[in-house]
Order: structure tokens, then sequence, then C-alpha cells
């Protein structure tokens, strides 16, 4: 590598070309690649890289993590600091905006999401129509994709206004469906916000008041579900973020894009996590059955739910924030004894030759549901809580990508290994069994 000039050279072997690829900001671009050609006549080299594991599709100036260090910042601000000393609100203001707020702006931010959380009536009966048992996650995705059809004006993407209006409402809004979600699942009236109340709080009184005139929620508990959602705020390219782009390169409108983040943050692998760490948690039911579930886990079996990450080779900080608060919890709500089975798990595990040779720590959904638990949260409200918490991420990343000059439709490559040209034979000359039967394995 030339470390002077930032280029690398390339020496194809077959033809002994040599080629000089720039490098900058530690990477190079992977269309310079196809100047290297495979063929004479055909297309260029492309790169291979399943799951993007080694490949950036964006320059952010959104948050940082050092993965082997465990280190995490929103725009330069570390969370340690965010959670100690800032409030989610204000951090979804930094993380939208780029900067902290001044107190006068702090304050029209504040007044600027509470003037959006209500909802249209007619979105209340469209939860209406999901069945008493649907999964609130398939609630949220599904109502706020409809948001698209009550704000037609938000496919205006490339105006500041718009963009600002949607982001606004979309924060204002998603701990109004969540709630509503919630309330839908248990048979009970929906609460309509109390814009008194700070941002968590109004969530907790949409959540669980019920026949009071006023919901005083405990400060304690409304103070770690902020840090909770400060935590979840973003997080760099993860699946959730990629889809938000992804769809938002093809300019959907923003509605549309975090229905699709939020599908992908529902998954098992990703921001339902959470859920799956309660149920793994409560099988495992006592400390003497943890060795055999850890053997399970290194023999290939089921998973250690909340452990390991895809960038955090280091106890993830957002895990270690939220172990801590835990404590602030159940000061308030009596211990969760499910935390006495996490402790142990991680101490075995951190222990074991496996997760140390795989760098594999506890990720921020190990310790996030005993908390929610305790908090008397029901578990399939744990992946909506995150996806609440991290519209600012995904409205931040998406904008973003709008104004990015560089971004253009996604569309990656592919290596095609199917069939050649074939000849098409009429169904009639289709024989069971015989020399032109068609290929029926698949994967569907
Ligand atoms: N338990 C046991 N083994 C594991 C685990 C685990 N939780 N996670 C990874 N491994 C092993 C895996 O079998 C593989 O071993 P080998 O090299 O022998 O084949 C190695 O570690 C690397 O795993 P990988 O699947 O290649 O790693 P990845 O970066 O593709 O996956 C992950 C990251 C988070 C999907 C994975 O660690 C996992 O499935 N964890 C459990 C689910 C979970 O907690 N997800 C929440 C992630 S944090 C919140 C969020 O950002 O959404």
């Amino acid at each position: 590598m030339d470390m002077a000039n930032s280029t690398i050279s390339v020496i194809d072997n077959r033809t002994g070309k040599r080629y000089e690829l720039p490098i900058e900001y530690d990477a190079i671009r992977a269309t310079d690649l196809a100047q290297i050609k495979v063929t004479p006549e055909g297309p260029g080299l492309v790169s291979y890289d399943p799951a993007l594991l080694n490949t950036a599709a964006c320059k952010s100036k959104i948050s940082f993590i050092d993965g082997d260090r465990g280190i995490l910042r929103y725009r330069g601000y570390p969370i340690e600091e965010l959670a100690e000393q800032s409030t989610f609100l204000e951090t979804a203001y930094l993380v939208v905006k780029g900067e902290l707020p001044t107190t006068s702006h702090f304050r029209m931010w504040q007044h600027n999401i509470k003037m959006h959380t209500l909802v249209h009536e007619n979105l209340k009966h469209f939860i209406e129509g999901f069945r008493y048992d649907a999964h609130p996650m398939g609630i949220l995705i599904g109502t706020v994709g409809a948001l698209s059809t009550f704000y037609p004006e938000a496919k205006r993407i490339t105006d500041l206004e718009s963009r600002r209006v949607q982001t606004r409402r979309l924060i204002g809004k998603m701990p109004t469906i969540a709630a509503f979600a919630y309330r839908h699942s248990r048979g009970l009236p929906y609460v309509y916000p109390d814009n008194d109340l700070s941002y968590t709080g109004n969530f907790l009184s949409m959540m669980f008041k019920m026949t009071e005139l006023k919901y005083r929620p405990d400060p304690i508990l409304e103070r770690a579900l902020d840090v909770l959602f400060i935590l979840h705020a973003d997080h760099e390219q993860n699946c959730s973020t990629t889809t938000m782009r992804a769809i938002g390169s093809a300019h959907s409108d923003p509605y549309a894009c975090v229905a699709g983040a939020a599908a992908a943050l529902g998954g098992p692998r990703h921001g339902s996590a959470n859920e799956e760490v309660i149920h793994m948690l409560r099988e495992i039911g006592s400390v003497d059955k943890i060795p055999a579930v850890i053997k399970e886990a290194k023999s290939g079996g089921a998973r250690l739910t909340g452990f390991g990450h895809r960038v955090y080779k280091n106890y993830d900080p957002r895990a270690k924030i939220i172990k801590k608060i835990a404590y602030d919890v159940f000061e308030v709500t009596g211990k969760n004894p499910l935390i006495d089975i996490a402790l142990e798990l991680e101490r075995i595990a951190l222990q074991d030759d496996y997760f140390v040779k795989r760098k594999l720590y506890p990720n921020v959904d190990f310790y996030s549901g005993i908390i929610y638990e305790a908090m008397g949260i029901p578990i399939a409200m744990f992946p909506v809580l995150f996806a609440l918490a991290r519209t600012s991420g995904w409205m931040a990343q998406w904008a973003e990508m709008v104004l990015d000059e560089e971004q253009k439709i996604t569309r990656p490559k592919q290596i095609y290994l199917g069939h050649d040209e074939r000849r098409y034979v009429p169904l009639d000359q289709r024989r069971d069994g015989g020399a032109l039967e068609t290929e029926v394995v698949g994967p569907l």
C-alpha cells in the first residue's frame, strides 16, 4: 500500500496490469474495481459482501461506534454522558439536528413534539381492526405505514419544512401508537396524550392510566425509561437503519420507511431479541440449569439471546448502563428474579473459552427486558419500545441520506449462479419423471 499517496495498487495476475485505487477515509470505492476487467467485453470486477460485513454504504455524522473498545457516541457525545445528564427529547434533538439545543430551541422542540402527540381518530379505528391478540409490533408496523395515507404531503422529501414536520409527527405519535397497540391487546380504553407530562411520563400514562383523573408517573421509573430511550436512539448502520435508508433511497415517504425499518427491527436477531431474552431466562428458570444452556449454545444449538453483536467485540456500553439502572428500578418495583439468572449466565459465559474467543458479550437487549418487565411492561411491547426510541435515529439517518448527493437508489449487484439460457417447454410437454421434469427442489 502506498501510504504517502493513499492509494493501493492492485495487480491483475492474468494480464500483469496494475491499477491504482485511491483510499479515502480508510476505504476504497467498490466502483473503482469496475475498471478491472474480468473479460475484455464483460463488466468489471465487483466486490462480494453478503450481509455487507465489510462495506460502508454511506458517510454519516450521526453515531460513532468503536466496537473493539466498547464506545458509542451520538454526534460526538459519549453515550454515558447523555445517559447521565440528558433527557430523551434533548437527545432526540441532538440526533436529528446535530447539536444540543439552547434553552429556547429546546422549549420550542418540546412544544413542537407535543403538538403532534394526538393521532387522527380514524387511526384509532384502524387499530381496532387488528385482532385482539395481534402482536403490538405488527400493529405498530401497520399503523405507522398507514400514516402516509393521512399525510400525503410527506412524499415531498426534498422540502425541508415537510421533512421537519414528518420528523416531529413521528417522534410525537410513536408513543401514542405504541400505547394504543398495548391497550388494544388488553381490551382497555385508549388513553389520550397528557401534554403536561414529560415525553416518557406521558407514555407511561397512556400505557397504565386507569380510572384516576391524572396519572402521576413514578419519577424513578420515568427517568429509567427515559435513559433506556436515550440508549436506543441511534446505532449507526444496523439492519433497521439500513432498511430505512434503502426504502428511502427509492424516495418513498418517511412513514413507509419507518414501517419498513420497524419490520426489520421486529426480527429476533435485531430489536426483538429483548423479548427473546425474557423467554430464554424464564425457560432456564434457575441458576443450576445454566451450564446445560451454555453447553447447548456452544454446540450450535439455541444461541444465548442478548449475547453477541456484529460490531461490539467488547462489552456493549449500553448494556453496562442498563445493568446499573436495573437496581434503581428494583428499588421501586421490587427485584425481578430473572436478574439473578441473567447475572449468573453472564458470569459463566464470560469465563467460557467459546464466548471469550468469539468476543461474545451481553448486548443492549440482555438487561433491558428485565427492567421493562419489572416496570410491568408486557414482553410483546419490548420491541415496540425499541422502535419508539429508534425513530429519532431513523429520521436523522433518512434525512442525511436524502441530502447526500452521492446516494442513489439502493441497488446492489449479484453473482448469478442460475441456469444458462434455455428454451421454454410448453406445459403439456413437461412430464413427471421424464427428461423434461421441472426442478422442484428449492427454498420455497
Ligand atoms: N450465542 C452463541 N453463539 C453465538 C452467539 C450467541 N448469542 N452469537 C454469535 N455466536 C457465535 C456464532 O455461532 C459464530 O460461531 P462460529 O464462528 O463458531 O460459527 C460466531 O459467534 C459469530 O457469530 P455470527 O452469527 O457470525 O455473528 P454476527 O455478527 O453475524 O451476528 C448477532 C450478530 C447479534 C446476530 C448474533 O450475535 C446473535 O444472533 N445474537 C443473539 C441475538 C441477539 O442478541 N441480537 C441482538 C443484537 S443487539 C440489538 C440490536 O442491535 O438489534
